[in-house]
């Protein structure tokens, strides 16, 4: 088996070869997982896992264990049309209890782990860095370890077939100027905020177990994720919350900072691809090949609403954008060129940024319960500490 991926990975190489061989690999990477019985994904209920776990399922054959310790982010919610499946188990611990993780390894005997557990907001690491270094870094490694420990347990069959794949994020590349080339996997670290930081030595972590140790990992790193189950403090669902209410639309700085979109499901099979066919050591960029500029986001978001909802008293809703104080250390843009993985591996988005749009505000619209389940007590809080000296919503 080792041989024939070798013998891919050499054909890669050739474009033309390329196309042809992914069909082929995807075959392959599915076997190789098939032939364990299980995976793990750490941070299922938040906003991309408990995408992918509801993918997953639909998509795969195999076995899904989801370990996480339910933050503000996680939402059990999320997963409630599955709560009953047979090829579904939920765990609730944090990342960072060895015992716990290393009970979890002995007792599942997974194929992979899938790591998307970690604080995912720029503002809240701003205001609050500690729980960052804890999460993204410190849980990172113990996980390493972990699934270091695991990994050296298992025959060499298991061992050939095992697959650790960090899921990461563009910002570790910093910020790019409006003429400068996209990100690719060469990019320089720079990261800016202490987020992106965090990811950054998380990140350097995991290249560190596949140099130093050969556990046999993946890294992709990922541009801006929206979609369903997308918790209303981040750019997009904060715009479609404040709309449907007649609040003020926050948009930071001048509004002109550019983000390259992605749709969650694209990024979930982005994951599974790289997860099946990925070489281990590896990285693999994933992005939409669709940068907006900010205020562009929220002005289709609000045109989208005006269409949907012809009566709102809010109508139009461009008129609630409000310019409030910038971000410290806002990125004014981040694009992500994403050639490899299409070229090596055959992924390619498949949802263009104004059907996910429109797909997106109609999910909001219609799950208006989901949204009331999120955003009370502390949610509240959140954006009173957040926006109130902002001078926005
Ligand atoms: P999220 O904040 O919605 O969800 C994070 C999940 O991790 C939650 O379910 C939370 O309960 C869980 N969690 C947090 N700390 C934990 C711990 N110590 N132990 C166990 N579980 C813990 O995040 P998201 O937006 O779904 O992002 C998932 C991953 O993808 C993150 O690693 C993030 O850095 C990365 N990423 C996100 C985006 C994006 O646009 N959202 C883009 C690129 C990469
Ligand atoms: O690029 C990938 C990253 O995308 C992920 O790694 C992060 O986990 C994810 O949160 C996201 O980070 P951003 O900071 O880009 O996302 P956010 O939705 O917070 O902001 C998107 C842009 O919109 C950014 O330029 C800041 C701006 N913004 C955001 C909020 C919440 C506003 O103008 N107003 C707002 O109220």
């Amino acid at each position: 088996m080792i041989l024939v991926r070798e013998a891919i990975r050499r054909k890669k190489q050739d474009p033309v070869e390329a196309q042809g061989l992914a069909t082929l690999n995807l075959y392959l990477g599915s076997f190789l997982i098939l032939m364990s019985d299980a995976i793990i994904v750490t941070g299922g209920a938040g906003f991309i896992g408990s995408n992918f776990v509801l993918q997953w399922l639909r998509q795969e054959s195999v076995r899904i264990v989801n370990l996480d310790s339910l933050t503000y982010a996680g939402n059990p919610a999320n997963l409630l049309s599955i709560s009953d499946h047979p090829r579904y188990e939920f765990v609730h611990g944090d990342v960072n209890d060895r015992g716990l993780v290393a009970g979890l390894f002995r007792r599942i005997q997974p194929g992979s782990i899938v790591h998307f557990a970690a604080e995912s907001h720029v503002d809240r690491s701003i205001l609050g860095p500690e729980e960052f270094v804890r999460t993204n870094i410190q849980g990172t490694f113990s996980l390493l370890e972990e699934a270091k420990a695991y990994w050296n347990s298992l025959p060499d069959a298991g061992k050939s077939r095992f697959r650790f794949l960090h899921v990461s994020t563009d910002e570790v590349y910093g910020s790019l100027g409006e003429n400068d080339a996209a990100f690719c996997e060469t990019t320089a670290y720079a990261p800016n905020s202490p987020y992106a930081a965090s990811k950054a030595a998380s990140d350097h972590l995991v290249r560190a177990y596949f140099h130093t140790y050969g556990l046999p990992t993946l890294t992709t790193n990922c541009s801006n994720n929206y979609g369903p189950f997308q918790f209303p403090e981040k750019l997009i669902p904060l715009m479609i919350h404040n709309a449907l209410n007649g609040k003020p639309l926050p948009v930071y700085g001048d509004g002109k900072n550019v983000r390259d979109w992605l749709y969650v499901g694209d990024h979930c099979s982005a994951i599974r691809c790289v997860l099946h066919n990925g070489c281990p050591g590896e990285t693999y960029n994933v992005g939409g090949h669709s940068e907006r500029r900010n205020i562009d986001v929220v002005n289709t978001i609000c045109a989208v609403l005006d269409e949907l909802r012809p009566h709102s008293p809010h109508k139009p809703h461009a008129s609630l954008i409000t310019y409030v104080t910038d971000r410290p250390g806002h990125d004014r843009r981040y694009a992500i060129n994403c050639s490899r993985i299409e070229r090596e591996l055959g992924w390619q988005p498949q949802v263009t940024f104004e059907g996910g749009i429109r797909n997106t505000v109609a999910w909001y619209l219609g799950h208006q319960d989901w949204v009331a389940g999120v955003t009370s007590g502390s949610y509240r809080d959140w954006i009173e500490t957040q926006y109130a000296k902002r001078g926005g919503a």
